[in-house]
């Protein structure tokens, strides 16, 4: 090639670069990292995508570049010119993407290592799945359970995962991993959450009828605000005031998710309304306690008309303590009798 062939290919091949990186990296493709771990993932995607948009461009400047330079004539059906190999090219390019790949697989196991190396002062949090909810329990803390994940920024976490049923899967996208939960496995993902707001916890394995309402929230705060809320659940929790601690049952069970309760200023609409639990036992035909207890603890055994059975999950009955049961029917029957 002549070397003013070679000076337009290199032209064509920067200005094509240019504009791929610029649609790469000016739109938001992902998600604003809210963990260490995440922004480090993002570095090696946009490591691989910047290595692939190189290549990328150079070979459709070749392309583009020997399609106009060396278009046949309309009328030109002799053969091209024998030609066998080219050493030199071959060896450029056996190395060029050695080392390329070289490079990813270097820096992929640096990111990984990092990303799995806890901290000092873990916390650790047991992450619950089933269908179709999730819970969160903090075992440093008596095992207090909430329905949303509350993190303190800046600090190791060791979610332990498990479930009761099938399989399901943690994945907040802001903290860029994602981890199956399996029956029969216990398994683990480490998070340093480092940005403090609110970010979605989604359930990212097909798991039955209810998987699109598999949903919490990840709350990251600062540290002093986490040991604030940490110090005050559990003493709502075990308050000898039964509206305090019911209200506390049905806020950390993920009950405000689904359902409408006025008294707790929860507005869900997946499950029946729980303000009208009057209405609702006299037409199952109970008295009111005996109606809310066996709702709770056997969801099947009378589903109010319009709404789907096996969405509710079947285990509060043996999740919760009998107090904390008898806590959140005395909460529910008051609230909804004021209702
Ligand atoms: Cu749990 Cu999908």
């Amino acid at each position: 090639m002549r070397r003013g062939s070679v000076l337009t290919l290199v032209a064509i091949g920067v200005v094509a670069g240019g504009l791929a990186t610029a649609v790469a990296v000016l739109l938001p493709w992902l998600p604003t990292p809210a963990s260490r771990e995440a922004g480090r993932i993002d570095f090696v995607i946009w490591f691989v995508i910047g290595i692939c948009i190189f290549v990328f461009a150079v070979v459709i400047a070749a392309l583009l570049y020997s399609i106009v330079r060396f278009r046949a004539a309309p009328d030109d059906e002799s053969d091209g010119p024998p030609i066998h190999g080219h050493t030199k090219l071959e060896i450029v390019w056996t190395i060029i993407p050695t080392l390329l790949v070289t490079a990813i697989g270097i820096v992929s196991a640096v990111v990984l290592a990092q990303n799995d190396a806890q901290g000092s002062n873990v916390l650790h949090v047991d992450v619950t799945a089933q269908q179709f909810a999730w819970s969160f329990s903090y075992p440093d803390s008596g095992n207090l359970t909430s329905a949303t994940l509350r993190l303190p920024k800046d600090r190791s976490v060791l979610l332990t995962l498990h479930t009761k049923d099938v399989i399901h899967s943690f994945w907040v996208p802001e903290f860029g991993q994602k981890q199956d939960t399996v029956p029969g496995l216990t398994t683990t993902l480490h998070i340093t959450p480092d940005r403090l707001g609110t970010f979605p916890v989604v359930c990212t394995e097909l798991c039955g009828l209810g998987h699109a309402l598999m949903r919490s929230t990840a709350v990251v705060m600062e540290p002093a605000a986490f040991q604030k809320w940490i110090a005050g659940q559990t003493k709502a929790t075990s308050s000898p005031n039964p509206a305090t601690a019911g209200n506390a049952v049905f806020t950390n069970n993920g009950c405000a998710n689904c359902h409408t309760l006025t008294a707790a200023g929860a507005t869900g609409k997946v499950g029946p309304d729980l303000d009208k639990l009057v209405q609702e036992a006299k037409q199952a035909g109970k008295p009111l306690a005996a109606f809310v207890k066996q709702s709770i603890t056997d969801p099947s055994a009378y589903v109010a008309p319009g709404y789907p059975d096996h969405i509710m999950p079947s285990t509060f009955g043996s999740s919760l303590s009998p107090q904390q049961l008898d806590a959140l029917v005395s909460y529910l029957v008051s609230s909804s009798k004021k209702g």
